[in-house]
């Protein structure tokens, strides 16, 4: 699979820079106001009683701000705050040593935590539930199960799939926060800061136009801003403007919805091939040459998003709205 500008799934060079963006502040987040309102009052209210805060899943697309939050839970919390992912635990003992490392009140956070293991799953159950574990010492005649007590503590998991959870592990979270795709305006807000932290001035109108073509994601909004800095520093200026601004993105081939060429392919090729659909999802994926798994979970959700794709039961459909947006007839037949 080529690499797109637009993908909202983080690059292999863009982890230092986003660590530098991250929020450290509840106050600090953008956005997600339902999400942080509610948070609020619970971690509030958990420090009062001088308890670790109830489990929290946070699910929703890439680069929405999962790993972010995390870690502000943490901060707003004043505990300490350990990483792991769905597949780095492999082994039971893998997750015990990290449990039991744990001191009081701290925050475990699972990335990933979809691809958890079964066993390790169940393992999870009655550390969450009971703050114990249950392991198996030795084998055969001479097994025997252990029970160890642990420090109470809060697992934080984040998914980009919550469908894909097992519902008894999805059931021990205390707190459920799903994440959506920004508004215009908070995007503006994202650009003006990282603009900040990065040291560049960026007027309003351009803010404005990144975040318009950013689909409502705050890791492309970044994305498109370094792209756009290094343009107008390249050409010698030091200020981001409206004009330079939209001839780096024009450069960027990220049209004013934040299309690329690859949504473009997928459109076209339903309306002129099919006449619009409804088509089969395996039909697309032989006449644009892109894997089904690929178009469903990477190329369809911002589309589907935005009103220019329907999933009917017969099919994909392209909507009245995007042939507006190409300036062509839907068909009639
Ligand atoms: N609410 C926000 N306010 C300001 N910046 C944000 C916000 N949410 C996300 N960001 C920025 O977007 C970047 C991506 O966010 P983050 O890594 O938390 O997303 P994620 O949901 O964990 O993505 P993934 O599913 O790929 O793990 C961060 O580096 C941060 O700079
Ligand atoms: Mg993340």
């Amino acid at each position: 699979m080529e690499e797109r500008i637009v993908s909202s799934e983080e690059r292999r060079d863009e982890a230092v820079m986003e660590l530098s963006l991250r929020p450290e502040a509840l106050d600090e987040y953008i956005g997600q106001t339902s999400v942080k309102d509610n948070l609020k009052v619970f971690i509030k209210a958990a420090r009062l009683r001088n308890e670790p805060l109830d489990h929290v899943l946070l699910y929703g697309p890439p680069g929405l701000g999962k790993t972010t939050l995390a870690s502000i839970i943490a901060n707003e919390m004043e505990v300490n705050l350990r990483t792991t992912s769905g597949p780095a635990i492999e082994r039971p003992g893998d997750l015990a040593a990290i449990l039991t490392s744990l001191e009081p009140g701290d925050v475990l956070f699972i990335d990933e935590i979809h691809r958890l293991s079964r066993a390790i799953e169940e393992i999870l159950y009655s550390a969450m539930e009971d703050f114990c574990l249950d392991i198996v010492i030795g084998k055969g005649e001479v097994a025997r199960s252990v029970r160890l007590d642990l420090p109470p503590f809060t697992l934080i998991g984040a998914t980009t799939r919550a469908g894909s959870l097992s519902a008894p592990l999805r059931d021990r979270f205390g707190v459920m926060a799903r994440l959506e795709y920004y508004k215009p305006d908070e995007l503006s807000e994202i650009v003006r800061r990282t603009g900040d932290v990065f040291g560049i001035k960026v007027d309003d109108l351009s803010a404005e136009e990144i975040a318009r073509r950013s689909r409502g994601t705050p890791r492309i909004a970044n994305r498109l801003l370094r792209r756009v800095r290094d343009f107008v520093q390249v050409e010698g200026k030091d200020m981001i403007s409206l004009p330079i601004c939209q001839k780096a993105l024009e450069l960027l081939q990220v049209d004013r919805l934040g299309l690329d060429h690859i949504d473009h392919k997928l459109l076209l090729g339903i309306i002129h091939t099919y006449k619009g659909g409804p088509v089969g999802l395996e039909t697309i994926s032989a006449t644009i040459g892109e894997e089904s798994m690929t178009i469903e979970d990477v190329y369809e959700p911002y589309l589907l998003q935005i009103g220019f794709l329907q999933r009917t039961p017969r099919g994909r459909m392209v909507t009245g709205q995007a042939y507006q947006y190409f300036g062509l007839e839907a068909s009639t037949e």
